[in-house]
């Protein structure tokens, strides 16, 4: 059967989606001419598409699984931390194939004004790489040598705001009418008051309110996050348009996944919330169709920071699905509560909910990330217990801050609003395992039991349901960087105590076996080689917990085909006993040596992967 042509092939994938595409694009915007134009935009884009990432889209449309492989690893690196520019990233590429990873998210690195670019996330210009850190030729140069060595990259897609200095916004700051339609902009306080009743704030202390007055023409404007952002107006389909644009135009520099940043806030409805509105869902949807008519190899992973009731409906169904991944937040934030409460019980429930959702659903798991960690746990769970929010909140910022009596944690509180008394926390893993405050007291015992307590950490991480996701640095066990208060432009802002610089110098570290870095290093290298090669850690694999009788202790199982696995994680400090009696015999996959699963005593902190023989 001869090939279909190139423009046939187009054409069969719009035919596919046509119908719906429109429907859901007439029902927002009601308007022929912009679907026209979003349609030849679309072929543009899609003709321009260079032929290798063409080989890319048709190889995985014919594998639409390909990311759920239980090699596919993540890390998340600011560029400019690791490797000063996009052409140091390059150089350095062999340092992230040493940590075995093969999906690289690189935190925002479009132009965006240095004084308010809240870590790049208010963009100026969608078409412009900040100038220190190269140009759109280095992106895609960079992706291409990425996709020669099998690696994935991944940017930020902003596309609920743009920055004040954002052309649009300069035009609408000037008076200009069609701009100003671009963002939400109101002559009088009248409107924003109303909205202030239902939306809450993002940022209550460092950026409080969702509007922000511009007496240089006397009207409010929306800005949900900093001042500085000013939120789009979706309902105008100029906006959707261009957006889309952005979106093929990153598609096509090589960017194999697309984060879309802050997901659930980009439609407003005055009198609601303002999260999560079901039009949000036409445009994921609507973003996912355009994705798969001008570039089906593109995943949209998206960012929604809530508890998994609303996480999960971003997911969209198996016919219309919306997102392809989604990160695995109170999963992580319910790990850090584990941390400091040594009690699992919470977890337990947590995973049980995240593991009984379809197979289909991949979520990227992590510990850490460039964000604060909000205490989004289940507290009517907790409420069983006596831990209620706001003391509860309270005592898990005091533990990681290093207050609590037992907590070798180090970090900052972030967003600490006497109002609603609550707060998040900042730190890197190292720090908040007790890596900082055992090396600034020298004490060496106590450095062993926290790198343990990292590994640990990262074991149970590896062997989650779903896609790892490594923060540049926790390789190493690396510790916050309090520089950050030296800066005016990053002062206010304590999320930048876990975005230092990465530390070249300690990284040669890695090779010795006494060092921290060396034992972490290592230790995560022989934990991903081993989910790297055994099926029991493949995609489809069923994954569940399973009950030790010891509420200090995370029993994970995994089974595919007759292969079965057990992780078995002491969040205490003390040796533990794991209750349990399976008659067959396991290996341990770590040391090789068999295991009998009969009642095991786990140390303080330690962890087992075992394997039936
Ligand atoms: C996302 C980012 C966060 C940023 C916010 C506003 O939540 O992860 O860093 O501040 O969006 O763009």
């Amino acid at each position: 059967m001869a090939r279909p042509k190139t423009d046939e092939i187009f054409r069969q994938r719009l035919e596919r989606h046509h119908d719906e595409l429109r429907w859901l694009y007439m029902e927002l915007y009601d308007n022929d001419s912009m679907f026209a134009e979003l349609c030849t935009n679309m072929y543009r884009f899609f003709k321009d598409r260079k032929s290798s990432l063409k080989t890319r889209d048709k190889n995985r449309e014919k594998n639409p699984g390909w990311f759920r492989k239980n090699d596919m690893l993540g890390m998340m690196l600011y560029i400019d931390n690791f490797a000063g520019n996009l052409q140091g990233v390059k150089e350095k590429l062999s340092y992230l194939e040493d940590c075995n990873v093969n999906y690289i998210h690189l935190m925002p690195f479009l132009d965006s004004p240095k004084e308010h670019s809240d870590g790049g996330y208010a963009v100026a210009d969608f078409r412009k790489v900040r100038p220190d850190l190269g140009t759109m030729e280095d992106l895609a140069e960079l992706a291409d040598v990425c996709h020669e060595k099998d690696l994935n990259v991944c940017m930020d897609f902003v596309m609920n705001h743009t920055s004040e200095e954002h052309d649009w916004a300069v035009r609408a700051k000037a008076g200009d009418g069609e701009y100003m339609s671009r963002y939400f902009f109101y002559d009088n306080n009248e409107i924003p008051m109303q909205y202030e009743k239902t939306v809450p704030q993002v940022f209550p202390t460092t950026a409080p309110g969702n509007f922000t007055y511009l007496p240089e023409i006397g009207h409010y404007v929306m800005t949900t996050f900093y001042p500085y952002q000013w939120d789009l107006n979706y309902k105008n389909p100029r906006v959707f348009n261009e957006m889309m644009y952005n979106f093929l135009f990153f598609a096509n520099q090589g960017m194999d996944i697309i984060r879309i940043d802050a997901v659930p806030y980009i439609w407003k409805e005055l009198g609601t919330s303002c999260r999560n509105l079901s039009r949000v869902h036409t445009i994921v949807r609507m973003m996912r169709m355009i994705g798969e008519i001008v570039c089906p190899s593109v995943l949209l992973l998206g960012e929604v920071v809530m508890e998994p009731e609303k996480v999960v409906p971003y997911f969209g169904t198996i016919e219309k699905p919306e997102c392809h991944m989604l990160y695995n937040v109170t999963t992580m934030a319910t790990t850090w509560h584990t941390v400091a409460t040594r009690d699992v019980r919470l977890l337990k429930q947590q995973m049980d909910i995240v593991n009984g959702l379809p197979g289909e659903y991949t979520f990227l798991n992590y510990l850490r990330c460039h964000d604060d960690i909000g205490w989004g746990l289940d507290y009517p769970f907790l409420t069983q217990w006596e831990m209620l929010e706001v003391p509860h909140k309270r005592f898990l910022n005091d533990y990681f801050m290093g207050k609590m009596p037992g907590s070798v944690s180090r970090g900052e509180l972030y967003n600490d609003d006497p109002v609603t008394q609550d707060a998040r926390f900042c730190g890197t893993t190292a720090s908040m395992c007790g890596v900082e405050s055992a090396e600034a007291e020298n004490d060496k015992d106590k450095c062993k039991a926290a790198v343990e307590l990292d590994i640990m950490l990262h074991a149970y991480m590896l062997s989650q349901s779903g896609i790892p996701m490594l923060y540049s640095g926790d390789e190493i066990g690396q510790l916050n960087d309090y520089s950050y208060k030296e800066d005016p432009d990053k002062a206010p802002d304590s999320r930048y105590v876990h975005r230092g610089k990465f530390r070249w110098d300690l990284a040669k570290k890695r090779t010795g076996k006494q060092s921290v870095q060396g034992q972490i290093f290592n230790s995560l290298n022989r934990l991903e080689q081993i989910r790297r090669h055994e099926h029991v850690f493949d995609a489809d694999a069923k994954v569940y917990t399973y009950d030790v009788h010891n509420d200090a202790i995370l029993c994970i199982t995994r089974q595919m085909a007759d292969e079965r696995f057990f992780g078995i994680y002491n969040f205490a400090d003390q040796p533990q006993t794991a209750w349990m009696q399976e008659d067959d015999s396991y290996i341990d996959l770590l040391t090789g040596k068999a295991v009998a699963l009969r009642d095991i005593s786990v140390p303080g902190h330690g962890f087992y992967w075992l394997k039936r023989k």
